[in-house]
């Protein structure tokens, strides 16, 4: 897919931008604090639905205006699309025209990876950095798969605010239990189809850059929903002193 054209209005500090995009290699140079960062944080929010740089939209909003526009144009191979986000009291977002109800609805339609210096830290930083990568990457090609990470991740949340209060019911515990094995598990397959998909591919890039070899594999406590369960049992009376779930997938 490629972007066709993006607009972009009180975004940052551009007033009224229109940018016409080549089907390939664009390149965006320029003075430090230009802009050119923030082009890339308007498509970014247009293909997740927040930003790379801040938790706070209103942000973006241009300083001296009261809300923001973007609208992008884009071409798939079988479809056009367009996605007009607008940031004012919330954020309104609009799919060919169509209101969405949910954000997450937006996940998939521009498909983006965004690489800056700061994801040195996918190789510097622990593994939690190098999921969230693969999270990105995958949930905009699966859509199912963002819903299953929500439940992993909702069901996690629940059984350690359980931890936390230290009731010591472990019938409760055994329920949380179940539930993330099974979402772990489906979890598991995803990020392992990804991996296999492009562990090839990266090879032959590093190979091509370093002249040596490289092995990528994706280990996870999940891969398996009876050991993972196994071990969420066995680390029960850990996890009840720790407070929070020893053994996680994210
Ligand atoms: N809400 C806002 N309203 C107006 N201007 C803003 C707002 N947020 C950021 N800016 C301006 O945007 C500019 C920074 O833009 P950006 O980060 O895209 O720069 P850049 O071209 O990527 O620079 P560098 O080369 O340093 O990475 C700064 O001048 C900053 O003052
Ligand atoms: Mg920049």
């Amino acid at each position: 897919m490629y972007i066709n054209k993006i607009k972009i209005q009180n975004f940052r500090n551009y007033e009224n931008q229109e940018i016409q995009l080549d089907k390939n290699i664009n390149i965006f140079y320029g003075d430090n604090a230009q802009g050119k960062t923030n082009i890339l944080e308007a498509v970014f929010l247009c293909a997740f639905g927040k930003s790379f740089r801040t938790s706070k939209d209103k942000e973006m909003i241009n300083k001296d205006k009261e809300f923001s526009n973007i609208d992008i144009d884009y071409e798939k191979k079988d479809r056009v699309g367009n996605i007009k986000f607008k940031i004012s009291d919330k954020k309104y977002v609009y799919l060919n025209d169509v209101k969405l109800k949910k954000l997450s609805e937006l996940i998939g339609n521009i498909n983006l990876v965004i690489f800056t210096p700061d994801d040195i830290n996918i190789l510097k930083d622990g593994p939690a950095a190098r999921r969230k990568f693969l999270d990105m990457m995958i949930s905009q090609l699966r859509p199912r798969y963002l819903q299953n990470l929500n439940l992993y991740l909702k069901v996690l949340e629940q059984r350690n605010n359980y931890l936390k209060q230290k009731l010591n019911n472990d019938e409760m515990l055994d329920i949380w239990n179940q539930k993330l094995a099974e979402y772990g598990e489906i979890v598991y397959k995803y990020r392992e189809e990804y991996i296999n998909k492009i562990k090839d591919k990266i090879k032959d890039i590093h190979a091509e850059i370093t002249n040596e070899d490289i092995k990528i594999e994706y280990n996870s406590d999940c891969k398996n929903k009876e050991k993972y369960l196994e071990k969420l049992k066995r680390n029960k009376e850990i996890d009840k002193i720790k407070g929070y779930t020893s053994s996680r997938n994210s």
